[in-house]
């Protein structure tokens, strides 16, 4: 993974738009299209969009720790296809059309086919959880999330015992994703799991932030969000969901086998060949300069979520990273 040092300007102050002032613009946006008038965001159906409206707060899944604001959120990240620059994707996602959105489910299952996503989202309600987010470069966020579990999706496909695992495809399309041009990475982004982690209550597809439509940037229409392993799990703009037999190649495994494994979850005790695990600085939106200088955190083992420990019992989780 190309490491970029994060500039003054990524965190200035005056960058930081509050929640509702972003939100705003987006209905007077969405209102902008209605009218005829030029939007930069695609129109939604309306039956899209009220799935926001009855979010579930399951306790269980929210935080005492302070969410990164939007801002934080949605202007400083890794998305490859919209170029390499931790600001690339806030300036270039905005050619990305979330809507009409195809996803394949394949594979071993005996429900397959290529569903429109808001046929796929339909039965689905969606909840918010606040979850933190861990990048390997060892900068992490706490993010709301508006998502629902992968493995109530994965249920009503109804795997095989053949489906071992479940394997991801973000979208390939160059006008789109105008980076896909060039040869970064090996498009399209892969990613998988073991059919355990991918059942796993914690692991979601997520489909907004903030309790509103996923910003482009990070992943729109439809991205999954696996807190407990290291961020590049999560791959964003699902396309395609294989239910497969061997464990499915994954994009940082292929292109750096030596630093980067299929497990990835969050391990204080592994060093990167490069770099220390052990903490990590919080980005939290606000603090401007400052938080360039904020004291590191502890990384916790699985990002603090234990619950997934058993999935792992008996594994050597240094060799296994
Ligand atoms: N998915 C795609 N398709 N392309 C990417 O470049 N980057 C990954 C992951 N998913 C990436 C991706 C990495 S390295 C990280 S850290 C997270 O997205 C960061 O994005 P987020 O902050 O929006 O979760």
């Amino acid at each position: 993974m190309l490491i970029k040092f994060r500039k003054a300007s990524d965190a200035h102050e005056s960058e930081v738009t509050p929640k509702e002032l972003f939100l705003n613009r987006r209905s007077f946006m969405a209102a902008a299209a209605a009218a005829g008038g030029t939007a930069l965001l695609p129109a939604f159906p309306n039956d899209a969009r009220a799935v926001f409206t009855n979010l579930k707060k399951d306790p269980k899944f929210q935080t005492l720790e302070k969410p990164t604001t939007l801002d934080g959120i949605t202007s400083h990240n890794n998305f490859y296809e919209f170029g390499t620059g931790k600001t690339d994707p806030k300036k270039n996602a905005h050619t990305l059309k979330p809507r009409p959105w195809s996803v394949e489910i394949s594979g071993h299952a005996a429900k397959t086919g290529v569903f429109d996503l808001d046929d796929i989202l339909k039965p689905h309600q969606l909840e918010e959880r606040i979850y933190r987010l861990r990048c390997v470069e060892a900068w992490s966020m706490v993010i709301p999330w508006v998502g629902f579990p992968l493995g109530d999706l994965i249920k009503r496909f109804e795997p095989t015992s053949k489906a071992k695992y479940v394997a991801f495809e973000t979208l390939v399309d160059t006008e789109q994703m105008p980076k896909q041009k060039l040869p970064i990475l090996d498009w399209p982004y892969v990613e998988g799991l073991r059919m355990d982690e991918a059942m796993h209550p914690l692991a979601i597809l997520a489909v907004g932030i903030y309790g509103d439509d996923m910003p482009n940037q990070n992943g729109a229409p439809i991205r999954l969000v696996v807190p407990w392993k290291y961020g590049y799990k999560s791959i964003k703009s699902v396309v395609r969901i294989n239910f497969v037999e061997k464990q499915p190649p994954t994009t940082w495994n292929i292109q750096a086998p030596g630093e980067y494994g299929f497990y990835s979850n969050v391990n204080p005790n592994r060093d990167h060949p490069r770099w220390s695990q052990a903490r990590e600085r919080r980005i939290t939106g606000e603090g401007g300069f400052k938080a360039l200088i904020a004291p590191k955190i502890e990384t916790k083992m699985f990002n603090g979520y234990d619950d997934v420990a058993s999935l792992y019992t008996g594994m050597d989780l240094i060799r296994n990273h």
